[in-house]
């Protein structure tokens, strides 16, 4: 990643890492994922750690969500067919991505319907190795320690079976 990023550009770059892959599911059936980037000026930052962090926060939630929904524990599963195909026939899976700004923040979100979470594990999310998935239970710890970092907030919101939203508030400096 350059010295000089916009979060614009770190947003994006995370989006395109998982196209890949997508194409790949997408030889299987349908999914839909897409990218929503309000349309302004989004300033440039000096801080490659910003990038790197904000990439990896976004991974994060992608892969949650296609955790929830294909049981992929990982991007490569989807090449390694490590999950079941006929479950893309039948739902209309969809991942969004999204960069906005909102007042003094940047607003960055990801979107899916698969799962959602039951309202009583809502909290329960953000404890070390808590898992639904048999996996480490690590991600979400992480990412409040990125949030924490740089003096954001992170927001989700859920219905079972529906979708959720994991969405990221950033002061803009
Ligand atoms: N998008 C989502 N949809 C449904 N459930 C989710 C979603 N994101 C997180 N969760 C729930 O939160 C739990 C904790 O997430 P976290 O990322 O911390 O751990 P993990 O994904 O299970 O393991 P790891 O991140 O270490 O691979 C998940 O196991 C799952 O139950
Ligand atoms: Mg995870």
């Amino acid at each position: 990643m350059a010295d000089d990023i916009s979060l614009k550009k770190i947003v994006e770059e995370a989006f395109s890492f998982g196209e890949i892959y997508i194409a790949e599911l997408h030889k299987e059936g349908p999914f839909d994922y897409h990218l929503e980037i309000q349309d302004l000026d989004y300033p440039s930052t000096s801080s490659k750690e910003l990038g790197y962090d904000f990439y990896e926060l976004i991974n994060e939630f992608t892969q949650n969500s296609l955790k929830s929904m294909l049981g992929i524990q990982r991007w490569k599963d989807i090449s390694l067919k490590r999950y079941d195909t006929t479950k893309l026939d039948e739902n209309n899976f969809s991942i969004e991505v999204g960069l906005a700004i909102e007042r003094e923040n940047y607003v960055i979100s990801v979107t899916d319907n698969g799962n959602g979470i039951e309202p009583e594990n809502l909290k329960r999310i953000w404890e070390p190795k808590y898992s639904t998935c048999g996996t480490p239970g690590r991600g979400l710890p992480r990412v409040i320690e990125i949030v924490d970092k740089y003096n954001a907030r992170v927001d989700v919101q859920s219905e079972v079976g529906k979708q959720t939203t994991f969405t990221v508030y950033l002061p803009i400096e």
